[in-house]
């Protein structure tokens, strides 16, 4: 099983704070039975350029990976806030692809409504179109524009960008929640437990994983044959299909 999107490089941004809650973290994940672990740090464009983001990141790899004995493979990648973005050049975010492939995980703008004049859309398409790269949205579910008008998965999707959920968002997931729609519809390419710290918000993957086999054996086995595309670099590009609605009865 691939976990897509951790806070686990240790004292890199506002995941784990020390190197024992990293290796704690690892040691969860490997005893849901996680084999492969993206490591997906925050990046903000305005705290940080991406040179000094990714000696940084490299830094906290080398302190992990010396001290991890265990048998997960760590994978580089980030969480890349496009919305603090503006005023960087598109091709200087290429290196925080997810290692060795044409990926990025982004995250959008958590602002109550968004326009296709925003300026992350604008960034999504020069991702695409300028670097090659195919933006992973991260956390879908979670934004309050999408949640209010859940048609924008299939925006995005018809854009070319692959939608990633949260474990804690499956395992909370409502009847008539966003997050079941989503994954009717097909439009829930990728899971991550997003997991920053061994205590408040600890790996829930193997209870998520659980319910997802439950619910639909196909579902969940294509979620991970898509993240195992994406880490061999192979292209991905899916139809969106019909638009998840909001109606008085929730998410259909
Ligand atoms: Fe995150």
């Amino acid at each position: 099983m691939i976990d897509f999107h951790t806070h686990i490089l240790p004292c890199i941004d506002d995941g784990a704070a020390s190197l024992e809650e990293s290796l704690a973290l690892l040691g969860a994940l490997e005893a849901q039975g996680v084999g492969t672990v993206v490591l997906t740090p925050h990046y903000y464009g305005r705290k940080r350029d991406v040179e000094y983001f990714l000696e940084k990141r490299a830094r906290a790899d080398r302190t992990l990976c010396e001290a991890y004995q265990g048998g997960i493979r760590l994978l580089q990648g980030c969480e890349c806030n496009l919305d603090t973005c503006a005023n960087t050049d598109v091709s200087s975010l290429r290196p925080l692809a997810l290692e060795g492939t044409r990926y990025i995980l982004a995250e959008l703008s958590f602002r109550p409504q968004w326009t296709k004049g925003d300026l992350f859309f604008r960034r999504l398409k020069e991702l695409k179109e300028e670097e090659g790269l195919t933006p992973v949205i991260a956390h879908a579910e979670l934004y309050p524009a999408l949640r209010h008008r859940p048609e924008w998965a299939a925006a995005l999707i018809e854009a070319g960008c692959l939608l990633q959920i949260n474990c804690d968002s499956v395992i909370n997931a409502g009847k008539r929640g966003l997050v079941r729609a989503l994954l009717s519809h097909g439009q829930v390419h990728c899971l991550g437990s997003d997991t920053h710290d061994p205590r408040k918000r600890p790996p829930r993957y193997g209870a998520a994983a659980a319910l997802l086999k439950e619910r639909n054996e196909n579902i969940w086995a294509g979620i991970q044959e898509n993240m195992r595309k994406i880490l061999a670099d192979l292209p991905l590009r899916f139809a969106a299909g019909e638009p998840v609605k909001k109606t008085v009865l929730g998410y259909v």
